[in-house]
């Protein structure tokens, strides 16, 4: 049988979560920030923060808390968090890299595929470049250049823009419910990495990039559009 194929331009990644471990960095810092006014901050609550920006998960957190505080008083509770969280980046590197990114990377630059980034993370650039991977990209998009968080596919569609690709034909990486909402509606591939349990927004869901090939990420794309279109 002839295998179907079609046609991908290159790909959008988000950062954390999915190029580098940093979830547990972010939970740890809002946790302290949390405990230090008073109240836990459970990990369970922590999915709900992922792919939103530094200030919609602080009104997040303050609301777990039930605190009200003035615009003036989050802005120094926001750089306090933001303190926290780059302390535990120091020892950043390669390293830590999420386990067959690299090989991933190194993969689409040969074959001649676009690369961005669409991250909400205003950290973005500095972690990037503490990776050692900024001469992948060709576009980065992140928290200091949109207005609108996650799930609004502002991030992702400044990105493709960027890098004059179209939405259809470009496959974006989320490990975030709201990271996928905002690449369905801006008409993207939505590939979740993580937990396909938890990733339902997303079109299929990889475990991690470890022996991902352009074939395998095609087949996956097919399958699953052949797989919707039958369910529904
Ligand atoms: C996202 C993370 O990538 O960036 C969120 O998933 C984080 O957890 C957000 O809050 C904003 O990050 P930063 O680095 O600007 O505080
Ligand atoms: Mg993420």
């Amino acid at each position: 049988m002839q295998k179907k194929s079609m046609t991908i331009t290159g790909c959008i990644f988000d950062l954390d979560g999915v190029i580098v471990d940093t979830a547990g960095y972010h939970y740890q810092s809002w946790k302290k920030l949390a405990n230090g006014l008073g109240f836990d901050f459970a990990e369970e609550e922590n999915e709900a923060m992922k792919g939103i920006s530094r200030m919609d998960s602080l009104d997040v957190v303050l609301s777990i808390g039930g605190i009200e505080k003035t615009q003036e008083e989050k802005l120094e509770l926001a750089k306090q968090k933001n303190d926290l969280y780059l302390s535990q980046l120091s020892d950043l590197s390669s390293d830590h890299l999420l386990p067959g990114v690299k090989d991933f990377l190194d993969l689409l630059r040969s074959k001649g595929m676009s690369i961005a980034l669409g991250s909400a993370s205003k950290n973005a650039r500095f972690v990037i470049d503490k990776l050692g991977i900024k001469s992948y990209f060709d576009a980065m998009v992140d928290g200091n250049d949109v207005s609108r968080s996650k799930p609004d596919p502002e991030v992702f569609l400044t990105a493709a823009e960027l890098i004059h690709r179209k939405p259809a034909e470009l496959v974006v990486f989320e490990d975030s419910q709201k990271g996928l909402i905002a690449s369905n509606e801006g008409g993207f591939i939505s590939c979740g990495v993580g937990d396909p349990e938890v990733l339902t927004n997303a079109l299929f869901v990889l475990e991690s990039f470890e022996g991902l090939t352009l074939e395998g990420l095609s087949q996956h794309i097919l399958q699953s559009r052949s797989h919707h279109s039958s369910i529904s």
